[in-house]
């Protein structure tokens, strides 16, 4: 059983994170804390809300964070994701409220009380990871390991330079990166090897109900590559998540990351140096593709189930 704090703005793909933690029998989903990024932070955390209750984990603690990124003005990504977060669903209002913690609170606490057994994932810009870092610089002896779905080694998607999470909130990555625990950076170049493709989407299809209400609209409502050769959406955060149940299917790299923090051009551009002799960072670089998806879909299946 792995247990894990995520971290999140849902987000198609934070959703669709979330729905791989609750659906893996072998994931024990802790708690989930909400940043202002793709979409505004009440509409991240209604959205959290909402498919707690739509899943059914209703005892897992959902508290709202951050809102707004350290230093910067907020950026949204709702070209992306649609105004309210996630896409053309729509889901019943929740009738649960959040926690009345504020998330970093909530991190701070769970990992406090559970030293060496919870895994801290992140999936949105890193306001909330490094508020709790400046509260508890402690946080880092007790995670039993820190995964982020965020930055890349070759190439942005929001700048030329930086990708979305980093590009968000530059000054929270740099305090992250910089708090002397490894950071697995699941970045780009790996996530853009997890595309929800025609025929994976077929496969989407089969789960019923769950299919046709949460993942096939979540997977297909923006194209991150579009190609002769390739197609389809990249389930960037999902991979976050498949790595601390599935370490196997990931190669991985030690490297020094430093976050550009004052570039014109660069701001948020992760710096990425597989030679150092002071690695502060796992990079991901090469997933097994299959593999992957058998594990995500089957994951997404068991949940299927429950909700028929
Ligand atoms: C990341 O940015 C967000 O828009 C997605 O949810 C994902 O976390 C991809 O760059
Ligand atoms: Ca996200």
């Amino acid at each position: 059983m792995r247990k894990i704090l995520l971290d999140c703005d849902p987000g198609l793909d934070d959703a669709l994170a979330l729905l791989l933690a609750h659906g893996d029998p072998e994931i024990e989903l802790v708690a989930v804390t909400t940043v202002g990024g793709n979409v505004a932070l009440p509409n991240t955390t209604r959205n959290a809300l909402q498919l707690r209750e739509y899943l059914g984990f209703t005892t897992v603690p959902v508290a709202a964070g951050a809102a707004v990124p350290l230093v910067r003005a907020a950026e949204d990504a709702a070209h992306v994701h649609g105004a309210e977060g996630l896409g053309n669903v729509v889901l019943p209002l929740p009738t649960l409220p959040a926690s009345t913690q504020h998330a970093v609170d909530l991190i701070i606490g769970t990992l406090r009380s559970n030293p060496g057994q919870v895994h801290l994932v992140a999936t949105g810009p890193l306001t909330n990871i490094a508020l709790a870092l400046q509260q508890e610089p402690r946080l880092p002896e007790w995670v039993a390991s820190f995964v982020i779905m965020g930055g890349s080694f070759t190439r942005g998607n929001t700048t030329p330079a930086a990708e979305y999470n980093i590009f968000a909130d530059p000054e929270a990555a740099a305090i992250v990166f910089d708090a002397g625990w490894q950071v697995v950076m699941v970045g780009l170049d790996l996530t853009l090897q997890a595309i929800a493709t025609a025929p994976i989407v077929a496969r989407m299809q089969n789960l019923g109900r769950l299919g046709e209400e949460l993942v096939v609209p979540l997977s297909t409502f923006w194209n991150d590559v579009e190609t002769a050769e390739l197609t389809g959406q990249a389930v960037h955060d999902v991979c976050a998540v498949a790595y601390i149940a599935r370490p196997g299917l990931f190669t991985s790299r030690p490297a020094r990351v430093d976050i550009e923090t004052t570039g014109t051009f660069t701001a948020g551009m992760t710096v990425v140096d597989f030679d150092s002799t002071s690695p502060n960072a796992l990079v991901p670089v090469r997933l097994d593709v299959d593999g992957f998806w058998d594990y995500t879909l089957g994951a997404y299946a068991i949940a299927a189930e429950e909700i028929k």
